[in-house]
């Protein structure tokens, strides 16, 4: 389909070297587009752009960023630019969790999920925006989770930081509607990542992830594909009359509308 064909354009994935990431990256490439990967994990980073470089033929690259930290993501837009001369799609996918009973969290705890999750997402947008604002054209695809629409046990700032997410979204897509950029968020269920492997190494998050998955109708986690199948269109010409919106990728977990 040529609405969703990225043959040309630049795109900068965060959180690219691993995980929903990663699947982002490989079909941004598969669909025409070089890439940036904005990680902190260099090495993977390194690895996964070299491996789809290779299979795809595109330019992925991997920018060391650390998205809490605003000189990384200034570096991050400043590299992309020298290296493709513009950035098409900008799409926010690092992020972090940790379950735990609210109670039981502590500050520094806050303090880091909102960090990655939530200001993360406020920086590359800030510091890329003007960039698309001036070509007037871009499009944003930030990374929230169904565990904003809808709560989650064990996951309230994580839950809260998603939700802001989207109401982050939702107001971009409002102030850059007229520079023709296009911001939406799609909320993932639950997906077979690296994170999820980590996080199955508490036994409570074990126990309550595992009993999870029966009331998903599908009756398995989510593949990082099917989540950026989903990011793709969004950012593609397919979507154009598509801003603002929050989508759910969840094998039928939430039935939100
Ligand atoms: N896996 C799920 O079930 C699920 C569900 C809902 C939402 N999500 C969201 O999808 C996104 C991807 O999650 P995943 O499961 O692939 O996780 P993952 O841990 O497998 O991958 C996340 C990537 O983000 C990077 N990252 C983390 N903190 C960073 C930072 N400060 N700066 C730069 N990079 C950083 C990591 O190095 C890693 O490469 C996250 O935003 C996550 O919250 C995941």
């Amino acid at each position: 389909m040529k609405a969703m064909d990225f043959t040309g354009k630049s795109v900068i994935v965060t959180g690219g070297a691993r995980g929903i990431g990663r699947a982002i990256v490989n079909a941004f490439a598969e669909a025409g587009a070089d890439v940036a990967i904005g990680d902190f994990r260099l090495d993977e980073a390194k690895a996964t752009a070299l491996e789809i470089s290779e299979a795809s033929g595109r330019h992925v690259v991997a920018i060391h960023t650390d998205v809490t930290k605003l000189e990384d993501v200034h570096h991050l837009r400043d590299e992309t630019l020298r290296l493709f001369g513009k950035i098409d799609v900008l799409v926010n996918s690092a992020g972090w969790d940790k379950l735990l009973p609210f109670v039981k969290t502590t500050p520094d705890m806050w303090d880091r999920v909102i960090a990655i999750n939530f200001k993360g997402v406020v920086h590359t947008c800030h510091t890329i925006l003007p960039h698309m604002s001036e070509r007037k054209q871009g499009a944003i695809v930030n990374l929230s989770s169904d565990t904003a629409r809808v709560g989650s046990f064990g996951e309230a700032i994580y839950a809260a930081s998603k939700a802001a997410v989207i109401a982050f979204s939702k107001t971009l897509a409002r102030e850059h509607a007229r520079d023709k950029i296009r911001v939406n968020a799609v909320c993932p269920g639950l997906v077979d990542t690296p994170l999820i492997e980590e996080m199955k190494q508490d036994e409570f998050t074990h126990k309550i992830l595992d009993s999870i998955v029966n009331f998903i109708p599908f009756k398995r986690l989510g593949r990082p594909e099917e989540i950026a199948a989903m990011v793709v269109f969004l950012a593609s010409d397919a979507a154009s009359y598509i801003t603002g919106q929050a989508i759910s990728v969840n094998g039928g977990l939430n039935m939100v509308g």
